[in-house]
């Protein structure tokens, strides 16, 4: 027996959910016997259409630029500027912080207390009900509709004095599909606390309300530098409120110096780059479309429209034994399982052409083997 409140500390963590971040790619190369360099990475959604040969440049000019000794300062404005250039908004509208996972928490720990709840949906990204728990509060998540779409009235009716915060993810992991605007909308006007929407694929669909949270008090958008943009081991990310808000959560409440120089300034360079990244994003609108008919064509597997730059699809058999059958060939996808009615399903990133080659023909024979 341990120390005593050390011992509660870990006892009670025991509810909270472990993210699984599923195999690494130098992991499964060492267990297939494989080179790194053959083993497919196609679980977390990264981004692999922005040209790893662009990032390493702006990294080496970003290390030259930089000065590690000092704490970043200027640059966090500099990035709230870039930002606003990009997305229309004003800088004083935008919070920066270290991932959208750090802003989960951020907003988690403003809003959230023991004894209260938040609401979500069902299926989601199971981050928000990790950071609910963390603040001791109760997570309650309602399912979307058959269609995927938004249950507006269960949500409506679910709330309760003690509901203080709402997290919605559009376009949804893992459904891959937009919310009505009118839908969130209604949401946000009905509801007396912060509508936090998760847009981390939105620039994959191409659809935002940032538009909206700006003028509206309790609207908040996430975005991040993750996916658009190729950066998701830098950890860049950013919430858009109503400047009041926003100014009060960036100044009171958001850690002086969440992101590092290198990251700030290599997402800076990035946004410069914006006309190359708008390319690679109807790339992987196109390559996307090109897989849902790819996978529609297998028999057995029944795909799912997308918005987002991955594809949730079904098999008719044990959707985990497809998973391991696949990483024994060394192509890592992500097992969801049952999604509201859909048994057996799992979700696959979207990637350059020659991966998704790969990815199908090896999909079409484990289909065949009858995994
Ligand atoms: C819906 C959703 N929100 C947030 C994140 C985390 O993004 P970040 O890398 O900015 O922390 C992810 C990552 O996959 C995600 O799918």
């Amino acid at each position: 027996m341990g120390k005593r409140i050390i011992e509660a500390v870990i006892r009670g963590a025991c509810s909270l959910n472990v993210y699984d971040v599923g195999e690494t790619i130098e992991g499964l190369a060492a267990k297939l016997g494989k080179k790194p360099s053959e083993i497919l990475k196609l679980n977390s959604n990264e981004n692999f259409f922005v040209p790893i040969e662009l990032l390493r440049s702006v990294l080496r000019q970003v290390i030259e630029e930089s000065d590690p000794r000092i704490y970043p300062r200027d640059e966090y404005k500099m990035l709230r500027e870039a930002i606003g250039g990009l997305t229309k908004i004003p800088p004083e509208c935008i919070i920066i912080g270290a991932g959208g996972d750090q802003l989960i928490d951020l907003v988690s720990r403003i809003f959230l207390r023991e004894g209260d709840e938040a609401l979500s949906i069902e299926p989601t990204f199971t981050i928000y009900e990790r950071c609910v728990k963390v603040q001791g509060a109760a997570y309650r998540s309602i399912p979307l509709k058959e269609d995927f779409s938004l249950d507006v009235d269960s949500m409506l009716s679910t709330i309760t004095p003690k509901t203080k915060v709402i997290f919605l993810c559009s376009p949804n992991n893992p459904t891959a599909n937009q919310f009505r605007r009118e839908d969130v909308l209604r949401l946000a006007d009905e509801f007396e606390g912060p509508v936090v929407i998760d847009e981390t694929y939105a620039d994959f669909s191409g659809k935002t309300l940032i538009d909206a949270a700006i003028d509206l008090d309790n609207l908040m958008v996430l975005r991040t530098f993750s996916k658009t943009f190729g950066l998701a081991g830098l950890r860049v990310g950013y919430l858009a409120a109503n400047r009041r808000l926003a100014r009060t959560i960036d100044e009171r409440f958001q850690m002086p110096y969440s992101v590092s120089t290198i990251a700030i300034r290599a997402a800076l360079k990035m946004i410069d780059k914006w006309p190359e990244i708008a390319g690679t994003l109807s790339d992987i609108r196109r390559e996307r479309d090109v897989l849902v008919a790819e996978l529609n064509s297998i028999g057995g597997v029944r795909a799912f429209p997308s918005e987002t730059n991955f594809v949730l699809f079904q098999v008719n058999r044990d959707s985990k034994a497809v998973y391991r059958a696949l990483l024994k060939r060394g192509i890592i996808i992500r097992d969801i399982g049952r999604v509201l009615k859909f048994d057996n399903c799992l979700r696959v990133t979207v990637a350059p052409r020659p991966l998704m080659e790969r990815f199908i023909r090896e999909l079409g024979e484990v289909m065949c083997e009858g995994a």
